[in-house]
């Protein structure tokens, strides 16, 4: 049997990584979850981060937050499911804290990338599958819908995060997977099978 692996969809707002990781998590029989919110305690942490009331909320606040929700995912949902055999495939990881506190609230990386690493008891993600479509298709997405927290943000704090995941994608190349996200979703769900059963050698 192949090694079970952490996967993680990436991208900005709007660019279809709740769709796909429903559709890869479904296809490789995964541990479907999501940050902030894969569990109990998660889902009130992220109804404390999404609430659009909380504007006093500190940046360093809203980044031990995620945290938070990533230890408790860490131990309850995702760690278990590897030690069981399963896939996990998960909508989102430490990578939006490095590109959303990181570089879109700036707080650099540094501490960042070692508080999240030990909520996760140093359990990176294996896999990080970055959907990329370009801001000015994601904001006429984005048009569409009510907004939380984050999407009332102004376009530089996206430009900023957008940079950041480039920046993190070229810094490890070897642990990301960039797909064209401005393809009709059914050839986005096959490029990200082929290109992940490749690399789990499936
Ligand atoms: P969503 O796009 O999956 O609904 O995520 C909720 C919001 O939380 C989204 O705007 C990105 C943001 N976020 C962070 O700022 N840092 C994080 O570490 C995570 C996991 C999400």
């Amino acid at each position: 049997m192949t090694t079970p692996a952490y996967i993680a969809l990436e991208g900005l707002e709007g660019c279809g990584k709740s769709t796909h990781t429903k559709r890869l998590g479904e296809h490789l029989n995964a541990v479907i979850t999501r940050e902030p919110g894969g569990t109990r305690i998660g889902s009130l942490l992220r109804a404390i981060l999404a609430d659009t009331e909380n504007t006093d909320l500190d940046r360093r606040t809203e980044a031990l937050l995620m945290a938070a929700d990533r230890a408790q995912h860490m131990a309850e949902v995702i760690q278990p499911a590897l030690t069981r055999g399963q896939h996990v495939v998960s909508d989102r990881s430490i990578y939006s804290t490095l590109a959303y506190q990181g570089y879109g609230r700036q707080l650099g990386t540094d501490a960042l990338l070692s508080i999240s690493t030990w909520a996760l008891n140093n359990r990176l993600p294996d896999m990080v599958i970055y959907i990329d479509v370009p801001t000015d298709i994601l904001n006429e997405r984005l048009a569409k819908r009510d907004l939380d927290r984050f999407e009332r943000e102004g376009p530089e704090f996206f430009a900023r995060i957008a940079q950041g995941f480039t920046e993190l994608r070229n810094a490890d190349p070897s642990r990301w997977i960039v797909i064209d996200g401005t393809l009709p979703k059914d050839d986005v769900e096959a490029d990200i099978r082929t290109k992940v059963l490749d690399r789990l050698g499936e």
